[in-house]
C-alpha cells in the first residue's frame, strides 16, 4: 500500500534523508522511530507529497507522489508536524473547509466531523476559534482532520504528541480499530511503548538512513540476542551457577535468582529443571524475561554510534 524506493532528500548540501526503501502492506503499520533529526517529518511530507523528493520513488495506493499528487492526496490522510495557521478560525469551519477539499458533501462533512470530534472528546470545542485551542487539543484536531475523508492510509507524525494519556488511548485504540478495517498507517513516535503496542514492523532511522527494519520478534534476534530466561527458587543460588554451566550461559544473578539466555528454550529449559529438581532445589518459577522495544532502540543506535565511530577512525 506504500512503497518507497531510495527516496532521497537534499537541503543544499545537507542530505536529511539518504536512500530509504519501505514497503508497507494493507492494513499493517509500520512505526519509523528514530533521533530528532533523523529525517522522520522530512520523510512523510515526502510520500504525502508535500515535498518534492531529490531523488527516488515513493508511491501510496499505486499512486506516484510527484506524478499523481492528487490522487496520493485523496487517499492519505496525513498529521504533520503543526504550524500555527488557521487561528482565527473556528473548528468547525476548518474542518468544513477541509471536507470541501476533499469533495465530501454538506451531509458527509456535518456527519464526519461530528462523530470525530465526538471519539475525541472535542464536542465541546467545535465552535471555539483554533487560536484558543490548547496543544492537545490542536493534536486532536489535526487528528480528525487527517481522519475526515476516511482514507485507505494514514501517516501519522507523532500523533499522541502533547496528547494526556486517556486521550493518547483514545487514539491508540483508533488506529487499531482503523487498522482491523484493513486501514494502513504509517506512525512516527518517541514513545517506545506505543510503537511496540501498535506496530507490525519498525524500522529505525537515523542521520537519513534506516539502520534496522523488521517485526519487533526479528529485531529482538537481531539486536539483543537469544531469549532472556529467569529462574526463581526456594533458598540460595550459590553454585548453582556452576552446577548449570554446561548447560547455559548465567548473565546475573540475585540471592534467589538467576538469569540466563538459551538458544532453544524448548530444549534446555525441561532438563535444566529436571536438574535443579535432582539437585533437591525447589524451583519457584521460570519465565521469560521480556525484552522491550526500547532495549532494542538503544542497541541498534548504540550499534550504529560505533560502527560510525570506527568509520571516522578510519578515514582521520
Ligand atoms: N526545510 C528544511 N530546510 C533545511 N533543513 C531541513 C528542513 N527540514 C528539515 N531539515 C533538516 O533535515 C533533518 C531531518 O529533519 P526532520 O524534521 O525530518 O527530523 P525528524 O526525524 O522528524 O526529527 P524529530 O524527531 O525532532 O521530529 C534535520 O537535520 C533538519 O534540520
Ligand atoms: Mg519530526
Amino acid at each position: 500500500m506504500i512503497e518507497v524506493h531510495e527516496l532521497t532528500k537534499d537541503f543544499d548540501s545537507f542530505r536529511a534523508v539518504d536512500h530509504i526503501n519501505l514497503s508497507i502492506p494493507a492494513g499493517s503499520v509500520l512505526a519509523l522511530l528514530g533521533p530528532n533529526g533523523a529525517g522522520k517529518t522530512t520523510s512523510v511530507r515526502m510520500m504525502t507529497s508535500i515535498l518534492a523528493p531529490t531523488s527516488g520513488r515513493a508511491s501510496i495506493a499505486g499512486f506516484d507522489v510527484v506524478q499523481q499528487p492528487e490522487q496520493v492526496r485523496a487517499h492519505v490522510g496525513v498529521l504533520t508536524e503543526q504550524h500555527g495557521l488557521y487561528e482565527r478560525m473556528k473548528a468547525l469551519d476548518y474542518l468544513d473547509f477541509f471536507g470541501r477539499v476533499y469533495h465530501l458533501s454538506a451531509e458527509q462533512r456535518r456527519q464526519r466531523a461530528s462523530s470525530l470530534m465526538e471519539r475525541f472528546g472535542l464536542t465541546f470545542a467545535l465552535d471555539k476559534r483554533l487560536g484558543e485551542y490548547s496543544k492537545g487539543m490542536k493534536q486532536k484536531l489535526a487528528l480528525v482532520r487527517a481522519m475526515l475523508h476516511d482514507p485507505p492510509v494514514l501517516l501519522l507524525d507523532e500523533p499522541t504528541s502533547a496528547m494526556d494519556p486517556q486521550s493518547a488511548r483514545q487514539v491508540r485504540e483508533a488506529i487499531v480499530e482503523l487498522q482491523h478495517d484493513e486501514r494502513t498507517f504509517l506512525i512516527t513516535t518517541h514513545n517506545l511503548t506505543e510503537a511496540q503496542s501498535l506496530a507490525d514492523r519498525i524500522a529505525i532511522i537515523r542521520h537519513g538512513r534506516i539502520i534496522a527494519n523488521g517485526s519487533f520478534a526479528e529485531l529482538a534476534r537481531q539486536f539483543v540476542g537469544l531469549p532472556l530466561m529467569e529462574l526463581h527458587i526456594n533458598g540460595h543460588v550459590n553454585g548453582l551457577t556452576r552446577d548449570l554451566s554446561d548447560m547455559v550461559e548465567v548473565q546475573d544473578s540475585g540471592h534467589d535468582w538467576l538469569r540466563f539466555r538459551v538458544a532453544d528454550p524448548r530444549a534446555t529449559n525441561p532438563a535444566l529443571l529436571r536438574r535443579v529438581a535432582g539437585m533437591g532445589i525447589e524451583v519457584v518459577t521460570l519465565a521469560p524475561v521480556s525484552q522491550t522495544l526500547e532495549d532494542i532502540y538503544l542497541q541498534v543506535v548504540k550499534e550504529d554510534e560505533a560502527q560510525e565511530a570506527r568509520h571516522n577512525g578510519s578515514h582521520s
